[in-house]
């Protein structure tokens, strides 16, 4: 399964840059200055970042998996705060929830074939 989720990682950090190049463009057309640092990112982020330290795969589903969820949870909130107020940026964030819940629900689907497979034997 190694090769499955390593071409889903990369395709949904693929879809994670896009989202901080329009947060970042929206942050910019609000008049605003976006975090230019690695270091104000791990400052400021909602749900930190865990190094891939093991590389079983199972681990790295699981925190990924975590980050999904935390980046639901982080949006989700974001969304509730521009609604009715301010249209472009609430769409922006909508978008992106709708991402990251699917990312979230591609990885459960993968971690979930790994445990049929395994009981399966
Ligand atoms: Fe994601």
């Amino acid at each position: 399964m190694r090769g499955t989720v390593a071409t889903e990682l990369l395709e949904h950090a693929n879809e994670e840059l896009g989202h901080a190049d329009l947060l970042a463009n929206r942050i910019l057309q609000l008049g605003g200055t976006p975090l230019l640092s690695p270091e104000e990112w791990y400052k400021m982020t909602n749900c930190g970042y865990e190094t891939p330290a093991d590389p079983y795969v199972e681990v790295l589903l699981d925190q990924n998996i975590k980050g999904e969820q935390c980046a639901i949870e982080a949006y989700q909130k974001l969304v509730n705060i521009t609604k009715d107020k301010d249209i472009v940026t609430y769409n922006i964030l909508l978008s992106i929830l709708a991402d990251e819940i699917m990312h979230e629900e591609d990885l459960q689907a993968i971690a979930e074939d790994i445990q049929l497979m395994k009981t399966r034997k």
